[in-house]
């Protein structure tokens, strides 16, 4: 049977983005800011963060085809939808909504900085530990979390729970 655990509390979510929000702000304060968000899972997290940036920024979304209900482990990056702005020259944040084994975001980034963007970072909800295969480290961090598989603000189990407000932990898959 599956099961929830709750794991963050939309009120400590909206904490940290508003933190997050602020140190973007400080960082690129004065400069140029495209940010990227990986659909569909940064979303919810994106819409959230952006509205906590006091930038001029722009916005954009990139989307990571997937294998069926898996995500991408190794091989080549398959993209469903690419980003319409041109970066080179500009700065890049790419939001992500989890960091689990980080071989989508090494590829994403990888595959923006062949683009020459004067600087490109990233931002992910949650770094999660447990399965990293690739030494890829998030600029910014919102939570990490050891394990476990994560639902809600905007992560999803097979499309569903997405629009959960808060993250809980689902057991019993
Ligand atoms: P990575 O390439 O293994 O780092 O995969 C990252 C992608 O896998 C994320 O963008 C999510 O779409 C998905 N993913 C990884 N862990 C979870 C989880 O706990 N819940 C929901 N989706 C996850
Ligand atoms: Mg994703």
């Amino acid at each position: 049977m599956l099961e929830k655990e709750l794991i963050l509390t939309r009120s400590e979510i909206d904490r940290r983005v508003e933190e997050l929000g602020r140190e973007i702000t400080r960082r690129y304060f004065g400069k140029d800011l495209v940010v990227v968000g990986v659909l569909k899972g940064a979303f919810v997290f994106l819409a959230d963060l952006i509205r906590a940036i006091d930038l001029d920024i722009a916005v954009d979304f990139l989307q990571v085809a997937s294998y069926g209900h898996g995500h991408v482990a190794d091989g080549p990056i398959r993209i469903g939808k690419d980003i319409e702005l041109a970066i080179g020259g500009k700065n890049v944040l790419i939001v992500e909504d989890i960091l689990d084994t980080g071989h989508t975001l090494v590829k994403i980034r990888d595959f923006l900085a062949d683009r020459r963007p004067r600087s490109i970072r990233s931002c992910v909800l949650i770094d999660k530990k447990e399965r990293r295969q690739v030494d890829i480290v998030a600029d910014y961090v919102g939570f990490v979390v050891e394990k476990g598989f994560l639902i809600g603000c905007g992560l999803d189990y097979g499309e569903r729970y997405r629009h959960y407000p808060d993250v809980y932990s689902l057991t019993g898959l």
